[in-house]
């Protein structure tokens, strides 16, 4: 079954362009569990490997075992050994033939089946992008949830099944990262992560040396001379003889020698105050910072009044006979702008069907680059998408006509499917999903004029992270399975409702499904006729 299954993967990395074998494996948890059957597999051979190694060895060790009796009778009388005729022809054999077949078995290689398997698979193994792209992941959702790194580094998050750990060596690359990328911020903690580590006497190949040179030249990138200094000093205990670190610390002395110079100058306390503040963490938009917070839950804007007008309800789509028998329950989940959820709207079977149609498919979210039109990947949107036409499956169809039964909008001018699948750190930043006056030609060759509405199922429940996010309005929307949550982008006389920006917060334990419907304005002109004011 593995074996079959490796060849199917070795003949379509053939047929493909070879750019399909790189593909962002970090983004989405649905590529992910693909290399988890590879290692797997990988594991199954190195085993087979392990055994025939063995069992060589056992041959061997026999065989020596049987020469040692033997070579002990004959070293302690040759001559009366030899003497019997059957033991002078045995040597002959022994020497001529059968030292040669032994020889040949020490050499014989048994790392074939192994080492074959690797150098297939290998071409389809994650790479440093790959790499990189994890760890910046676990870096942002430090950020978002507030993470302290030692709770990071335990695996103590919320809702976990399989705790993992941190090593000080994971934590020593996670910092050398943040490093490349000039962030001082994060390889301080990382950095200090792994040397507490180190010192609460974890065995490591992790070498506090380096460690200390990267942690003191990032607290010196942040200000912080005295302590840049009082590690760089601990540096030298441990290797007195380090270049970059005397130097360094020739040049620490000579900078706060320079600064007493100047205390004793100026009694001016005004910008020492300022010294003091040394910014810590990078500054953010405040619409990040109100992102983030909604992400964590908190900051929500609702007052009480206004939560006792939110209902829940059952509906039958404004009378159609599709749902008069048995309407749909319907929550209010938010108000202004008008946010409803459906509940027991997508069926765990039709959840599983959509997947498996998206999975072979899914690729790299992209974006519209503003600058050249085109499309392209973005670090602010991390997930792997699919779309997904009516024609292709009965249950898409179906899918396409309940939003159409329940929106009461035409779905045939809407874009496909989409699904999405948003792995450990997969986000998408805040966004309107309808154009701008100012790129009045984002859906120009659809014809088919702005998104008007949004439907979002969710097909999977999220352990920690994952929540949809409106930041202007203080607003978040968790997932639940089988629940779809809608809203319109825009006013009746057509203009963008600007508080239907929204987000999706980082995933930070489980794996996020969701696919959505962008219904468009062609169609709704007597569904949903416009008005001339903004308000209605
Ligand atoms: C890969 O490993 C399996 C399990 O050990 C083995 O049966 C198979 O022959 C190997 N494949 C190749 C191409 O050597
Ligand atoms: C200069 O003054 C500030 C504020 O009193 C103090 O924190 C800093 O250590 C002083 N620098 C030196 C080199 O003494």
């Amino acid at each position: 079954m593995a074996f079959n299954k490796m060849w199917c993967t070795v003949a379509l990395g053939l047929l493909l362009p070879f750019s399909y074998a790189h593909t962002d494996f970090f983004t989405s948890i649905g590529h992910m569990t693909d290399l988890i059957n590879t290692e797997k597999d990988l594991v199954v051979s190195l085993k087979d490997y392990i055994k025939a190694e063995e069992s060589k060895l056992e041959q061997i060790k026999k065989w020596a075992e049987k020469l040692d009796r033997l070579t002990d009778t004959a070293t302690k009388d040759p001559e009366g050994f030899l003497g019997h005729p059957v033991n002078a022809f045995k040597l002959m054999k022994r020497l001529n033939t059968e030292w040669s077949e032994l020889e040949s078995l020490v050499l014989k290689d048994m790392s074939d089946g192994f080492i074959s398997n690797m150098t297939i698979q290998r071409q389809f193994f994650p790479n440093d992008e790959d790499q990189t792209g994890a760890a910046k992941a676990l870096l942002r959702l430090q950020d978002t949830y507030n993470l302290d790194t030692d709770t990071l580094s335990r695996g103590n998050l919320p809702g976990v099944k399989h705790k993992s750990f941190l090593t000080a060596e994971d934590c020593f690359e996670l910092g050398k990262i943040a490093y490349t990328e000039a962030d001082y911020y994060h390889t301080e903690l990382w950095m200090e992560q792994a040397l507490k580590q180190l010192d609460e006497g974890e065995v490591s190949s992790a070498d506090k040396v380096y460690i200390l040179d990267y942690l003191s030249y990032a607290v010196y990138q942040q200000g912080d001379l005295h302590k840049a200094m009082t590690l760089t000093k601990r540096l030298l205990e441990l290797d007195p003889e380090h270049q970059r670190a005397n130097g360094n610390m020739k040049y620490f002395e000579y900078i706060i020698a320079k600064e007493k110079e100047a205390n004793k100058s100026s009694t001016d306390s005004e910008d020492q105050s300022e010294k003091e503040t040394v910014v810590k963490k990078k500054d953010y938009l405040p619409e990040r910072r109100k992102y983030e917070m909604l992400c964590r839950g908190e900051g929500l804007k609702m007052t009480p009044q206004r939560q006792k007008r939110l209902f829940c309800r059952y509906y039958d789509g404004n009378r159609n006979p599709r749902y008069i028998l048995g309407p749909v329950k319907q929550e209010d989940e938010w108000d202004k702008p008008r946010i409803v959820r459906f509940l027991d709207i997508i069926s765990d079977e039709e959840i599983e069907t959509v997947k498996e149609l998206a999975k072979p498919r899914l690729s790299r979210a992209t974006v519209h680059d503003p600058e050249t039109g085109k499309l392209t990947t973005a670090h602010y949107r991390v997930s792997k998408s699919a779309w997904l036409s009516g024609y292709e499956s009965p249950v898409v169809s179906r899918i396409n006509t309940r939003i159409q039964d329940l929106t009461g909008l035409d779905v045939s001018t809407a874009e496909e499917l989409q699904v999405a699948n948003y792995g450990v750190g997969g986000q998408y930043e805040p966004h309107f999903d309808f154009a701008r006056a100012n790129e009045p030609d984002a859906f120009k060759e659809l014809g088919t004029g702005n998104r008007i509405a949004t439907w979002l199922f969710y097909m999977s429940d999220v352990s920690a992270g994952g929540a949809t996010v409106f930041p202007e309005v203080g607003a978040s929307v968790w997932p639940r399975k089988g629940t779809a949550v809608f809203w319109y982008n825009l006013f009746p006389s057509g203009e963008g409702d600007y508080s239907t920006r929204h987000a999706a917060c980082p995933v930070l334990v489980g794996n996020k499904w969701v696919s959505n419907k962008w219904l468009h304005e062609r169609g709704q002109e007597f569904r949903r006729p416009c008005t001339l004011s903004e308000l209605e």
